[in-house]
Formats: structure tokens, sequence, C-alpha cells
């Protein structure tokens, strides 16, 4: 499920692919800031806003083929592809640096849609829920992003359900 948003593209993903190079065992301010910065979905927030979300966010590592989150489980987080390829099983979704998921199990309440597994070593940022809620409301522009996506991925299945 694609985020990308305003002037972001694929010109901007290789340098979230170098900025996640570095070691994340102490990530600095200076670390959040940057990678926080780089990424589409957050291009409207102010330096203080990125920093009280790096508060609360986490950066997490899976190996190939592990699970990144679980359908029919509860969803607590939101999460960001940082590095590496997930796929969205049963879907033939394919995520990459810049993308998110996991949005849909917060929006309603509801337990996670589908399965995500990592395809390749990745690195993803974890949201627990209020941080992910506290930027929805710092920034109307992460919603309208979200409901692009969501509003594509309707279309993409009626498409499949008339094909
Ligand atoms: P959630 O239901 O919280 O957890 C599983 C996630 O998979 C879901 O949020 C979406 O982010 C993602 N997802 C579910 N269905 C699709 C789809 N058809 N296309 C792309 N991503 C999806």
């Amino acid at each position: 499920m694609g985020a990308t948003r305003g002037t972001a593209g694929a010109d901007e993903r290789p340098s979230l692919q170098m900025l996640m190079r570095r070691s994340w065992d102490r990530p600095t301010d200076r670390d959040w800031n940057e990678v926080l910065g780089a990424l589409p979905l957050f291009a409207g927030l102010s330096r203080r806003q990125l920093r009280g979300i790096a508060k609360l966010a986490k950066i997490v590592d899976y190996a190939p083929a592990e699970v990144i989150v679980q359908a029919g489980e509860r969803g607590d987080s939101f999460y960001l592809m940082l590095d590496g390829r997930a796929r969205v099983l049963g879907r033939s979704r394919l995520l990459r640096p810049g993308d998110f998921f996991g949005e849909m199990a917060l929006i309603d309440g509801g337990p996670r849609s589908a399965t995500i597994t990592a395809t390749s070593p990745v690195r993803v940022m974890k949201l627990p829920r209020r941080a992910f809620l506290k930027a929805l409301k710092a920034d109307p522009q992460i919603g309208l992003a979200i409901m692009e996506t969501l509003a594509e991925r309707v279309r993409r299945l009626e498409r499949a359900v008339s094909a």
C-alpha cells in the first residue's frame, strides 16, 4: 500500500535508504529528525511535532519470512517501512520504504485484516496507536494521505471482483 504524497516520489527513496544504513542501536534526536523528515507521510509536520513522534516510535528489524503483522490479531501499532521489502499475503502487494501499513485496525478497532511478512531483511518504524493519533491530529494531510490509500484499495478490490 503506497504512501506517496506532496513532492514525494521515487527520487526521495534512496535518501531514506541511505539514512537507514546507520546503526539504530542508540538513535539521536538528529537521526530521528532526518528519518522522519524523509518520510513522505510526515512531510507536513514541524520539527517539534516530529520530535514528539520520535519519542514514542521504535525501530524494529525483521528477518526474511518473518511475520510482521498477523491477520486476525488485535492491532495497536502503525508501521512505516524504512528498509527492505514486505508482502501483504493474498493481496499481491509489495511494500517498500516509505509505504505504511497497519492503519486499518487502528482506525476501526477491528482485527488485523491481512498478514504481512518480510521478503528481505526489513526495518520498520513502529508507532503505537497514541503516536499515530497524535500525528493525525497534528497534520490533516496525514489523514488525507491515508484516505487516498484506502480509496485506491477499494477501487482495486472492486476491479478484481468485477473482472
Ligand atoms: P491492518 O488491518 O491493521 O493490518 C493488516 C494491514 O494490511 C492493513 O491494516 C493494511 O495496512 C494492509 N492491507 C490490508 N488489505 C490490503 C490491500 N488490499 N492492499 C494493501 N494493503 C492492505
